[in-house]
């Protein structure tokens, strides 16, 4: 049981609405689909404090860890740029953790991209590094 591909790029422009970007107004949602066919969603929240901004990936990683998913199937990260951004280090970084087979898709407003973690993410540095 899951949901098709246009129901999380649905999601992710959705909640791309709710994006707190008053300073780069850049607007970003993600999408998380986990393994029993839930969703998960997050934007991006920025702070008056630059740094502490967080991405909209890590905030869907948040809601996803919060229900009780880890098995993380596919990502949808939607912005309103071509071509379709991809996530940053540190989101890279972040959905390592729940593992590399992760398929990420970036959609702008007119195309999509699509890769595994494993690809965005070389050499990663994981858990299995401090065994
Ligand atoms: N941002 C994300 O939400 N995800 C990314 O992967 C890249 C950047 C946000 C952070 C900030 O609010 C804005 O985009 C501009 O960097």
């Amino acid at each position: 049981m899951g949901v098709s591909g246009g129901e999380l790029v649905r999601r992710a422009r959705e909640v791309m609405q709710n994006a707190y970007a008053p300073y780069s107004r850049f607007h970003v949602g993600a999408a998380i689909e986990a393994e029993d066919g839930t969703v998960h969603v997050g934007c991006n929240v920025e702070n008056a404090s630059y740094g502490l901004t967080i991405c909209a990936e890590r905030m869907a990683v948040g809601a996803a860890v919060a229900a009780g998913k880890r098995s993380l199937v596919r990502v949808v990260v939607a912005t309103g740029i071509e071509p379709p951004a991809t996530p940053c280090g540190a989101c890279r970084q972040l959905l390592a953790e729940f593992g590399l087979d992760l398929e990420i898709i970036a959609v702008g407003p007119s195309s999509e991209r699509r890769w595994t973690l494993r690809d965005l993410l070389p050499e990663a540095f994981t858990r299995e590094s401090l065994t």
